[in-house]
């Protein structure tokens, strides 16, 4: 399979590193492109892969066309390789916000068939979350083939359109959550006595771990809450003081305002 993708950048390259990682990597044959030819030398130096700036030749060369640039630089670039899309290619888009009828729309007279996602950072690591919805033109090879590229950096869900902007504020936006909470518990442990280094490593393998036993168990987080809590023990005066600060309701309405921000960003 050949592989195009445009924007070499920070998602890009974790695309990369992930397909590298696939045990199908010796049948992938991967190229990219950015704007510019000092970031095209850079990026293909940094990941041994060819890059340049010419889009319309990488579109011509590949099977997958993975658009992986930003939002407001999406129409310019599929416009300019209009002519080389059709039905045989399947475009792959990353870009926040823009939906698969503009990406339809910006693809020419005979578009691509199309998948739009919503990869994040931790794909970098192999640990992402990628869902995706079928655009026009995609049936369920082209679905099963985005899988397959996204599974090599972490899991995948397909959901609807029209949850996607939901989907971003989750999990696109999610690990800035994180980190923050992380953050805060590690102050935590820095305020009770701890050594910063050691009170870091106590909250992100807490995160990590109680993260493994919801998807390893497949348990709802509230019954593994019960069973931390045990009665007139620490855990429930700790979770009255969550409760007392709105930490329930705060997170949600992070999600709700990354999500209403991500429908503005389509113009
Ligand atoms: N960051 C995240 O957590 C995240 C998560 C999910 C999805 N996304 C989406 O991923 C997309 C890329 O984000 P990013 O963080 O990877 O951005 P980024 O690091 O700024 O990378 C953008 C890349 O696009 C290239 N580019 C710009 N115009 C181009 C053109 N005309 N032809 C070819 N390449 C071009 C840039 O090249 P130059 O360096 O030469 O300018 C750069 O390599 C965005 O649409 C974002 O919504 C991001």
């Amino acid at each position: 399979m050949k592989i195009g993708i445009i924007g070499l950048g920070k998602m890009g390259e974790t695309i990369v590193q992930g397909l590298r990682r696939s045990p199908d990597a010796h049948a992938l044959s991967i190229s990219g492109t950015t704007r510019s030819a000092e970031s095209a030398a850079e990026a293909s130096k940094r990941l041994n892969i060819e890059c340049h700036t010419d889009n319309q030749k990488l579109a011509t060369a590949s099977d997958v066309i993975l658009l992986c640039v930003k939002p407001h630089q999406s129409e310019k670039v599929l416009r300019s390789i209009s002519e080389q899309l059709d039905s045989r290619k399947l475009l792959i888009s990353i870009v926040a916000s823009i939906t698969t009828e503009q990406l339809h729309d910006w693809s020419g007279k005979t578009p691509a068939a199309i998948i739009r996602t919503m990869p994040n950072t931790p794909c970098l690591i192999g640990e992402g979350m990628t869902v995706l919805c079928a655009g026009p033109g995609a049936e369920q090879n082209h679905v099963a083939k985005a899988k397959q590229i996204f599974e090599t950096v972490g899991k995948t869900a397909v959901i609807e359109e029209s949850l996607m902007d939901g989907a971003t504020g989750l999990s696109g936006c999610g690990p800035a959550y994180i980190y923050l909470i992380i953050e805060a518990l590690s102050e935590a442990g820095v305020k009770v006595g701890l050594p910063r280094k050691i009170s870091t490593l106590l909250a992100a393998q807490t995160l990590l771990g109680a993260s493994k036993m919801v998807l390893d168990r497949a348990a709802h987080p509230a019954a593994l809450k019960d069973e931390v809590t045990t009665p007139a023990g620490c855990t429930i005066d700790g979770l009255m003081a969550l409760e007392e600060g709105k930490l329930r309701v705060t997170l949600i309405k992070a999600v709700l305002a990354a999500a209403k921000r991500s429908k503005t960003l389509r113009g």
